[in-house]
């Protein structure tokens, strides 16, 4: 099966591309990623490039976009995307061209080439804020996005909906709770809290902490999506949750206790605007439907995962640096010529 990955150079996207060539033997696999600060070719160093190859694009960029869809793909997954919260509040713009305008572009590159399958990888964030009393989302909850990313998200998942009622384009919406694993940029939560608490710099914890996230290991959502490309039905959409609530003061004390580090490192700072209170997914049609389950529950994969961190120290500082672009810089004008922008 030939899969066109997009935003394979980020964090959920090259833990994806890895998992599938492990995994499927059969599957061929273009990651086509834009490598904006988030995409990081040194994620997917080391793969063997027998079943794998990169192109660089934009997916907001239909001449791009068509160009790579010539190629010839079964399946298509958008990973591809504006992702972090604090990001969309400071310039919007991106999130709007990437999330949405990019969505689209998809949509009609998967319309007009008639691909079996595009799922559109979108977020629990699509539904809003719920109290702690309330009932977790399931995919009928009503949209209610509250940052200028889960509203760009939200009307990505509008467009994919209509694309499907309308021209059958076959779009499957999956909408994940937080990803934690290796890989992860640092500026979300859980890396950000480790790679400062190994450097016994100040951990800022938004507000009064008591913000709830359901936290799900980045390879049981790969095998969700997995489960969805091979048994999913077009035109649904699919809830992926682990059930691992916790309130984000009691996570970022539990990394402290695991790394050996003082609380006095925590510093409470100013609210992030809008922020959402809390996120519960019920995952219970794709445990039924598909028969996914999460594996890797957060109480006992946060050792593992602070430990590849530990392990793995060259990588987040080369990302806290930025000499992460001089790795890319010099692998993509070694094979491709050119450099970044
Ligand atoms: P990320 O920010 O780590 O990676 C995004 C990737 O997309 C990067 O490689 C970047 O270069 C690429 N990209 C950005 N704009 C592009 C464009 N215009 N064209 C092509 N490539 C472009 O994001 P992530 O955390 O891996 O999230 C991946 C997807 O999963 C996103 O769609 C996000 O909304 C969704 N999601 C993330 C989480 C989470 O907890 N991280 C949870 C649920 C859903
Ligand atoms: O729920 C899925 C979403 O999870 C994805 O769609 C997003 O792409 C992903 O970024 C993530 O969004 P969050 O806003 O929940 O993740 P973030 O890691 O930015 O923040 C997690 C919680 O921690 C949130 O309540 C804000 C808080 N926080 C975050 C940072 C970066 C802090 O208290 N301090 C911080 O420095």
């Amino acid at each position: 099966m030939r899969v066109l990955v997009t935003g394979g150079a980020g964090f959920i996207g090259s833990n994806f591309i890895r998992y599938c060539l492990r995994v499927y033997p059969d599957w061929y696999v273009v990651n086509f990623d834009k490598l904006t600060y988030a995409g990081n070719l040194e994620n997917l160093a080391g793969i063997d490039e027998g079943r794998y190859s990169f192109v660089r694009g934009d997916i907001a960029d239909p001449v791009a976009v068509e160009a790579v869809f010539s190629q010839g793909f079964d399946v298509v997954v958008n990973f591809a995307a504006e992702s972090h919260v604090d990001r969309s509040i400071l310039d919007p713009a991106p999130f709007m061209r990437t999330n949405v305008l990019g969505t689209q572009v998809l949509l009609d590159a998967a319309r007009s080439h008639g691909v079996v399958l595009l799922v559109q990888v979108s977020t629990d964030e699509v539904y809003g804020s719920l109290e702690e009393c309330e009932p977790p989302f399931t995919e009928d909850s009503p949209l209610a996005p509250n940052s200028p990313y889960a509203a760009s998200k939200a009307a990505a998942d509008m467009l994919a909906r209509a694309w499907w009622n309308t021209y059958r384009v076959p779009v499957i919406i999956t909408r994940c709770c937080n990803n934690f694993g290796p890989y992860q940029f640092p500026e979300k939560l859980i890396p950000l809290v480790i790679t400062n608490a190994i450097q016994d710099l100040p951990i800022p914890v938004y507000g009064d902490g008591r913000n709830i996230r359901d936290w799900i290991h980045v390879e049981d959502h790969c095998r969700a999506i997995a489960a969805v490309i091979e048994r999913g039905s077009p035109g649904e959409i699919y809830n992926i949750g682990a059930g691992c609530e916790v309130r984000n003061i009691d996570l970022v004390r539990r990394i402290l206790l695991l790394l050996g580090k003082s609380e006095s490192l925590i510093q409470f700072v100013s609210d992030r605007p809008g922020h959402d209170r809390r996120y519960a997914i019920d995952a219970s049609r794709i445990r039924r439907e598909l028969g996914w389950v999460p594996t890797r529950p957060l109480a006992e994969a946060l050792p593992e995962v602070i430990d590849w961190y530990v392990a793995n120290e060259g990588w987040w500082r080369r990302v806290r640096s930025g000499a992460y672009r001089d790795y890319y810089e010099a692998v993509y004008s070694r094979r491709w010529g050119g450099g970044l922008e």
